[in-house]
């Protein structure tokens, strides 16, 4: 039995992260970076499901790299790489479409959201992408994954097909089944404009969200015109649930000066809506626009990022080889 635990995350590289993507996976990442041995990937073969700009995602990723390493994550300790760089990814995620079964896939509700009413027209990659996301995980024997909420049901996925190997190979514990490590409390941060939608790079508006890269004043401005609550804010967080976006901006502040929800019920109590938006907004700004400003910085040597994708991309390599060569071993290929 593998005890070793290993943290294995994958982020999009999308661009332009923003505060759902801090709060709910690069935090986390980086304390998790303090206690265990962690990889940490920017998965571009996932971005390709749906079309990227070649030129768009080559900056998109590297971008990424900038934010993780912004946000504190420690390419000496942790592994940092982009997925495709590291092509053991794509051939175990073959032998794992074979393990796979059409109507698991069938069952994933993130294919039916994308997808929507044109499946015929997705991608056979936008299919078949929570296959792939197995094979990142298990390609490094992982014990641990940090994702939001929303992964939720594929990491089942994964559970199933390393189960499913392990049965079908007659190898029992060859792959650990993944945990998922979901953020208490807050699983979703939401948008500004619409409390019933996740925050989200493609939503249209930018005052729906709040950017890593955002300034001081573009923070201040979204909080002002962030939708709230004409009442006073009530004692506990359970009386708005009818009212997403005043529950959003009392979670955000949570989340973000790490006080329980129900403290700061206690705080905000009576208030007005603007009082708690003044405290956010403060907030914000000291955590969010110092990673904003080493983003830039970061972003001016691309040299340097592409060099730890590089180092990154060599020590992700050697476990991924040497587990691959186990795998092709079980499967009994030559
Ligand atoms: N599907 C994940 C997301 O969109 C990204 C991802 C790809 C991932 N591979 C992974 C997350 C492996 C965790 C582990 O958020």
């Amino acid at each position: 039995m593998n005890k070793k635990k290993l943290v294995f995350s994958g982020v999009q590289p999308t661009g332009n992260l923003h505060l759902g993507n801090y709060l709910g996976a690069l935090r986390n990442f980086v304390s998790l970076q303090k206690e265990m041995e962690c990889i940490y990937c920017v998965v571009d073969l996932h971005a390709i499901t749906t079309f990227q700009d070649p030129s768009q995602l080559t900056n998109n990723v590297l971008e990424t790299v900038a934010s993780f390493l912004a946000t504190g994550l420690n390419p000496e300790k942790s592994i940092i790489f982009n997925q495709s760089s590291v092509s053991a990814h794509t051939e175990l995620a073959w032998i794992l479409n074979c393990v796979s079964r059409i109507g698991w896939l069938n069952r994933m509700t993130q294919f039916k959201d994308k997808a929507g009413g044109e499946k015929e027209k997705a991608s056979v990659g936008l299919y078949i992408y929570p296959n792939l996301m197995a094979a990142d995980i298990l390609l490094y024997k992982a014990t641990h994954v940090p994702v939001g909420a929303d992964q939720k049901q594929h990491l089942e996925l994964s559970r199933d097909i390393a189960q499913k190997f392990n049965k079908d190979f007659k190898c029992k514990d060859f792959f650990p089944l993944p945990e998922p490590l979901i953020p208490k409390n807050v699983s979703r941060i939401m948008s500004l404009r619409d409390g019933t939608k996740k925050m989200s790079k493609s939503e249209e508006s930018d005052y729906s969200r709040i950017n890593l890269k955002d300034s001081a004043d573009e923070i201040s401005k979204k909080i002002k015109k962030a939708k709230s609550d004409s009442d006073t804010i009530p004692d506990n967080f359970k009386k708005l649930e009818d009212k997403p976006e005043a529950l959003n901006l009392i979670t955000i502040y949570s989340e973000v000066s790490k006080k329980d929800i129900n403290k700061v019920m206690i705080e905000m109590s009576g208030k007005e809506y603007s009082f708690l938006k003044t405290k956010l907004a403060e907030i914000l700004i000291s955590e969010i626009t110092p990673v904003g400003k080493e983003i830039r910085k970061l972003l001016e040597d691309k040299t340097h990022l592409r060099r730890i994708l590089k180092k990154g991309k060599e020590k992700a390599s050697i476990i991924a080889e040497e587990n691959l060569k186990n795998i092709r071993e079980k499967v009994g290929l030559l």
